[in-house]
């Protein structure tokens, strides 16, 4: 199947420090995608700079780098106002991911990787309430459920805790 066609929009990140932005490759930082008015696409609300906790003694079975097993990072969420917004975060070794709002207090964290032959954002496209992959054509839901193949599984999703006193959310890898 070809690549899936994307009506979203582009508009440039909000400013960030120049701290931030040294932790941001040029890629990220160049562009955040929104999508059109009227369209029931996933709102990006922007680039989040996550905080690194370090190592910590926690493993994870769903993680597919093992650089970043066992690391957290921490997310500012209060920008998602509504349910299925979302917004860009890494890992610790820079593979992009998805922090996606499901409902009040609950999120949930998605690896940017396919799961049929590895290809990364942003060959996944972020259109309508999907994940596509414009390689060879496998979609996935905004909270990474494999919708059309040839991908067979989920996109890799993390254990992502919500705290309502930070607006933060603490993702284990
Ligand atoms: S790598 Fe994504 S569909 Fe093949």
């Amino acid at each position: 199947m070809g690549g899936v066609v994307c009506h979203n929009t582009y508009i440039y990140a909000q400013p960030m420090s120049m701290k931030e932005e040294d932790t941001v490759s040029n890629s990220r930082r160049d562009f955040l995608r929104v999508f059109g008015a009227g369209l029931a696409g996933i709102t990006i609300v922007g680039f989040a700079a996550p905080m690194f906790e370090g190592c910590s003694s926690g493993t994870s079975a769903d993680t597919t780098d093992s650089a970043d097993a066992g690391k957290t990072i921490t997310v500012d969420v209060s920008s998602l106002a509504a349910d299925d917004m979302a917004i860009h975060a890494a890992t610790p070794s820079k593979k992009e991911i998805l922090v996606v709002r499901k409902s009040a207090g609950v999120f949930v964290s998605v690896l940017l990787v396919c799961k049929h032959m590895g290809c990364t954002y942003p060959s996944i496209d972020l259109s309508g309430q999907k994940i596509a992959c414009s390689c060879h054509g496998s979609q996935y839901s905004i909270f990474g459920h494999v919708t059309q193949g040839p991908a067979t599984t989920d996109l890799t999703t993390f254990t992502t805790t919500f705290d309502s006193a930070s607006n933060k959310v603490t993702v284990k890898f």
